[in-house]
């Protein structure tokens, strides 16, 4: 075991309300700029419910406590992500999205907005399910 402890991405943003922050910056630029028009499209009317679960989600994904677990167990995220046609642009609508709010947030911070921006790219490339 390395004798260096990791502090985890959920504590250098600042914990719950940090990442409530981040959640909500990122619907709300998803939904008023016109570069993510099209991730907007496929989204509800109404982005309260998606962005409590996005902070559930990443609550956990933060290395936080695993929210989304206990309240609604595995997330099978590709999975629910397969009823939206997610191509390359569709993913790169919803990165814009997350990489502005977090240019925003924690552009003081740039190793942890380096790690958090290939992370975010990681995993919304895994949801791809397009070409
Ligand atoms: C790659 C581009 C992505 C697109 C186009 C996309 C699109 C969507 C859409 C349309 C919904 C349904 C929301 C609604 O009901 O209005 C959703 C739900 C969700 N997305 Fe994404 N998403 C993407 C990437 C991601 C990534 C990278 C994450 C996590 C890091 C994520 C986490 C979630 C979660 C937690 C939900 C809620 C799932 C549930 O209802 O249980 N998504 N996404």
């Amino acid at each position: 075991m390395s004798d260096i402890q990791e502090i985890a991405p959920y504590e250098q943003l600042g914990g719950e309300l940090a990442v409530r922050q981040l959640v909500n910056r990122f619907y709300e630029i998803m939904d008023t700029d016109p570069v993510a028009a099209g991730v907007r499209a496929i989204h509800q009317p109404d982005l309260t419910e998606a962005a409590e679960k996005l902070f559930l989600f990443l609550s956990g994904w933060l290395g936080g406590p695993p929210l989304f677990v206990e309240k609604f167990g595995h997330p099978m995220l590709r999975a629910r992500h397969l009823p939206f046609h997610i191509d390359e642009r569709m993913r790169d609508e919803w990165l814009y999205c997350m990489y502005q709010a977090m240019d925003e947030q924690i552009g003081d911070q740039p190793a942890l907005k380096a790690h958090l921006e290939q992370a975010f790219m990681r995993t919304a490339d895994f949801m791809r399910n397009a070409r």
